[in-house]
């Protein structure tokens, strides 16, 4: 077995993998994703110590989302907001805490990229200990424009455009798992908390094609309609032969469900619910959570969908959009597919 403590680290990797598949790069590319392991790091250390410093629980306002922002949140969002803007590498950048894309002050250089990003992602377990998550998707400008109020249109690309996408996992330990993607893989570092660097931990992770498990919040199983009814019988009905039931596991953390099941396959599921009105195109969001994940399980050799077709695919029209998503294992978010659009129905 590969002596952990000797692994590359994640900035040796990006380099290495920039010279390959790139050779022409400046180095904005490499000092982007850098300064994003900096402020994933300080955020890491942060969510350690949340017990013991004055850092849990609400910070009494409610986002753009309408959902209360936790002080960790906040944090979360500044740390990334603050380290980021200064590189001379972005030219904006879109948080799910900020209703607007967030300029780059005039003191700074700006460059080509974009950053979106969920700087906190699993807010309700902030405050018991279980894992949350950053999430981040990266595009390149298409126009030439540098006014922020002209810039959303190079924001709202489909998620196939981004140029690298990946997430943080603050757990058992901190992870972070990115992909650049055009067939580079998705890796996996450890942060080795004594030295403070991220070392690879998981070299080009694949994805099975089935998975055992379906993550959904059941609890919503009221506000569906039937054709999500029948995809989620589906997965707890007894068949020996195409292995199910299969096992349900939902931690509440997108990031957390994700990774356990790139790893392990399976699907995760946050379908549309009548629930609440804003929920009727699903909870989750399309540019600071689905885009990033899919563009990740994609290159690892799974699938995600909105129940219709391609998450990657979908023309975003507004920087907080919502979605419907189906994630994981092909095979699972293939005939997903097959029951929200009505071709199955047991
Ligand atoms: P966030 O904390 O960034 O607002 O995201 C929360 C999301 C996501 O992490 C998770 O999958 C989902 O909300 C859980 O929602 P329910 O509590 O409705 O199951
Ligand atoms: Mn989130
Ligand atoms: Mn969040």
């Amino acid at each position: 077995m590969a002596r952990r403590d000797i692994s590359i680290t994640i900035t040796q990797h990006i380099l290495e993998q920039q010279k390959r598949e790139n050779p022409e790069a400046t180095g904005a590319f490499t000092i982007l994703l850098n300064e994003l392991v900096v402020a994933a790091k300080v955020i890491s250390r942060e969510v350690n110590k949340a017990g013991l410093a004055d850092i849990l629980g609400s910070t009494g306002k409610v986002n753009i989302q309408g959902e209360q922002v936790q002080k960790l949140d906040q944090f979360a969002n500044q740390v990334i907001i603050e380290r980021m803007q200064h590189i001379g590498q972005l030219c904006c950048m879109g948080s799910e805490e900020d209703a607007d894309l967030i300029d780059i002050p005039q003191r700074y250089p700006k460059g080509e990229y974009i950053i979106l990003f969920d700087p906190l992602d699993g807010s309700s377990n902030i405050d018991v200990n279980v894992s949350i998550g950053t999430i981040f998707g990266i595009y390149k400008k298409k126009s030439k424009e540098t006014r922020i109020d002209y810039l959303l249109n190079d924001v709202l690309q489909p998620g196939r455009q981004q140029v690298a996408a990946g997430y943080f996992i603050y757990g058992s330990s901190t992870m972070m798992v990115y992909t650049t993607g055009n067939g580079t893989g998705v890796h996996g570092f450890t942060l080795f908390p004594s030295v403070g660097e991220f070392l690879l931990s998981h070299e080009n992770i694949r994805t099975p094609e089935k998975g055992k498990i379906y993550s959904v919040n059941e609890g919503n199983y009221p506000f569906w309609d039937d054709k999500t009814w029948k995809l989620v019988d589906y997965f707890k009905t007894k068949d020996p032969e195409t292995k199910r039931p299969y096992s349900s596991r939902y931690v509440g953390s997108l990031v957390a469900d994700f990774h356990r099941n790139l790893l392990k396959g399976g699907i995760f599921m946050y379908p549309a619910d009548l629930k609440d009105p804003k929920k009727s195109t699903g909870k989750l969001r399309l540019m600071v959570e689905a885009n990033p994940l899919a563009f990740v399980v994609q290159e690892a050799g799974g699938y995600a969908s909105d129940g219709y077709g391609p998450i990657l695919d979908i023309e975003p029209t507004q920087l907080h959009q919502r979605v419907p998503l189906y994630i994981g294992s092909k095979e699972d978010v293939k005939l997903a597919e097959q029951f929200i659009s009505g071709k199955r129905t047991s």
